[in-house]
């Protein structure tokens, strides 16, 4: 079963709660938050206080996903702020990826690192036992509406292979210009969880729009 994880990114950020809260009842599996600080993305959204706002708004998993540098400083604050999932880049200078894996986990939250365009699968392979799942990006982070690139289909294929190969269980989320034109094709390559934030936000009928995400 395919999960759609709608990026808070394109909603409103006046209405940042009534946003969050329609989410299940379009259907979504997951409320993706995203962070930028300034210094890893040209682009700066919000933190701890923000999620902690939302919490109480969903009772869907709330799935942050960090841009910034020194990730480890922020797993503390979001847990606290009620996050249920933590992801972070290998590319954000942060010298112990695996020891970051384990502090999310013993907190009790699901965790995954995130690969950036031209950063190849390799850097995540040694992770894989420890990684709730692998969010691919599929543009470059740092704004909503961006084209998808499609070299990320065949890096999701590797990827899967290599996670089939050794027989884990390890979800592949895609981020970044994710539409009923390439969802499918993420599908195919072996994505389990995809997040949308222009494609749900600005539709007509963000219900439809989620089920159509799914291609079943
Ligand atoms: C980009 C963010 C994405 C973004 C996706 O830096 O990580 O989550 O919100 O937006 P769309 O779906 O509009 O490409
Ligand atoms: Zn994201």
């Amino acid at each position: 079963m395919i999960k759609i994880a709608p990026s808070i990114l394109s909603a409103d950020f006046a209405n940042l709660g009534e946003a969050t809260a329609k989410l299940s009842g379009w259907g979504a599996d997951w409320v993706h938050f995203d962070v930028m600080d300034g210094n890893f993305v040209p682009n700066i959204t919000f933190g701890p206080p923000t999620c902690k706002a939302i919490r109480p708004h969903t009772e869907l998993p709330i799935d942050v996903h960090l841009m910034v540098e020194h990730p480890g400083d922020w797993i503390i604050p979001f847990h606290d702020a009620g996050a249920d999932i933590i992801t972070f880049h290998v590319e954000s200078g942060e010298h112990h990826l695996h020891s970051l894996l384990q502090r999310i986990h013993a907190l009790g939250m699901k965790g995954g690192v995130v690969l950036n365009p031209a950063t190849p699968i390799e850097s995540c392979i040694h992770l894989l036992p420890d990684c709730d799942l692998v969010l691919m990006m599929s543009v470059n982070p740092g704004f909503g509406g961006q084209k998808f690139i499609p070299e990320t289909l065949h890096k999701i294929h590797q990827l899967r292979q290599e996670i089939e190969r050794r027989n884990l269980s390890v979800d592949i989320e895609v981020d970044g210009g994710v539409n009923p034109e390439t969802a499918k094709a993420c599908i195919d390559a072996g994505a389990t969880i995809l997040v949308a934030g222009s494609a749900v936000f600005h539709a007509p009928d963000p219900k439809a729009m989620i089920q159509m995400l799914r291609c079943e």
